[in-house]
């Protein structure tokens, strides 16, 4: 517990949970930006990638020491985001954030997630101003000097994530081909580069503001935005070869399903690779007929199922937005006079912490 002078506790829900949860607003995209090799943001389609499936056999280790890594130890807060939100406010002449929840798609995987994960908390910071809530994680250099050095460990099979990427997808205009390119590969891995969809959607009445990167899209390399309907979630795993691996790969699939779900994701195409990091096959999954996938696997207990997440998700937003936001309703929701400061000023921004502990609950302090 923090020693802060106010919190509230939210335990989570019995994973028995059967009552039906608060429904997911179908997503709708407010707009899209792409981060270009350099990190830098241009206000377009410029990094989306087509789809192509990659070849089964090729090699996933290939480019490994010609990665170009993002600088992971800046921290972009909400920026992007924030930016997309302003240049779309600047065009339409509307508010667009009212009242609701803006934050990364990650923060509500983690939140969403939480029922299901007995290892690892987290900590997010929830600031309200101008009458929504913006939510980031809360990584102090600790925690993430920490993180790091687990990632480290794992480097080879993160790299193997990034380069299925890359034999998976073609960009419309394509690197300069080298003559040492194997067949089907995309290009050089840069985790710099990234097309980032923002949407609008909602958890039962709570509005939420979510940015997110879309890996690719299922249509003719040259053809603009297709709509979310089209965009597809690229994945990897290692090749199931027996029940235990294969109940691994199905409580994964929590994540895999809440990610996409959230942003409106419907395709997800898994590349199964071997130890070695040769593809042997891959499978496509509809994001929607996840859950009664899992559902549907013989089994004793279901490793998991949506009810509980959806339920803990609502409970959590529901108790940042009800002790964060101002109540009086004029300052919830500002008319335009105050928020263009020809009226008195907002209230200052005011910042609160919650966090997880795994298998108790959360919790919300000032
Ligand atoms: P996999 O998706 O095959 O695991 P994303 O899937 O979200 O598009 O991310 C692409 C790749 O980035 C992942 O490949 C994984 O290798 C790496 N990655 C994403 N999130 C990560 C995390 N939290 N920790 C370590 N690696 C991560
Ligand atoms: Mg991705
Ligand atoms: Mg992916």
């Amino acid at each position: 517990m923090s020693s802060s002078k106010t919190s509230h506790f939210l335990p989570l829900p019995p994973l028995s949970l059967r009552t039906p949860p608060p429904p997911y607003r179908r997503p709708t995209i407010i707009s899209t930006y792409s981060h270009q090799p350099d990190r830098s943001i241009r206000h377009d389609d410029s990094s989306m990638a087509y789809y192509r499936p990659a070849p089964i056999g090729c090699d996933l280790n290939h480019g490994f020491d010609r990665r170009t890594e993002r600088n992971e130890s800046v921290d972009e807060h909400l920026d992007g985001l924030c930016d997309a939100l302003r240049k779309v406010e600047e065009e339409s002449g509307k508010g667009e954030r009212k009242g609701g929840i803006i934050t990364w798609r990650g923060m509500i995987t983690r939140i969403m997630t939480a029922p299901y994960e007995d290892r690892e908390g987290w900590e997010m910071t929830a600031i309200a101003l101008d009458g929504s809530v913006y939510v980031e994680l809360h990584d102090p250099p600790d925690v993430r000097a920490k993180r790091r050095k687990q990632q480290s460990t794992w480097a080879w099979q993160t790299y193997m994530g990034y380069s299925f990427e890359s034999f998976s997808t073609q960009f419309l205009v394509p690197e300069q081909e080298n003559e040492d390119w194997p067949t089907g590969w995309g290009g050089d891995v840069n985790t710099n580069v990234q097309w980032c969809n923002v949407v609008r959607s909602a958890i039962g009445d709570i509005p939420l503001c979510l940015g997110g990167e879309v890996d690719c899209v299922r249509a003719e390399p040259g053809t603009p935005h297709p709509g979310l309907e089209k965009c597809v979630e690229l994945k990897t795993n290692r090749v199931i070869e027996n029940e235990k691996q294969e109940f691994i790969f199905h409580k994964k699939l929590l994540k895999h399903w809440a990610q996409s779900w959230l942003l409106g994701i419907p395709e997800i195409e898994v590349g199964f690779r071997d130890d070695s990091g040769i593809l042997r096959n891959q499978r496509a999954f509809e994001t929607e007929k996840i859950p009664r996938f899992i559902a549907s696997v013989p089994s004793a207990h279901p490793p998991w199922t949506p009810g509980p997440c959806l339920h803990f998700l609502h409970a959590v937003l529901n108790l940042v937005l009800t002790h964060i936001l101002p109540t009086d309703p004029c300052l919830r929701y500002p008319p335009d006079s105050i928020r263009r400061g020809e009226q008195s000023p907002l209230p200052p921004a005011t910042m609160w912490r919650f966090s997880f502990i795994p298998r108790r609950g959360c919790e919300l302090y000032e």
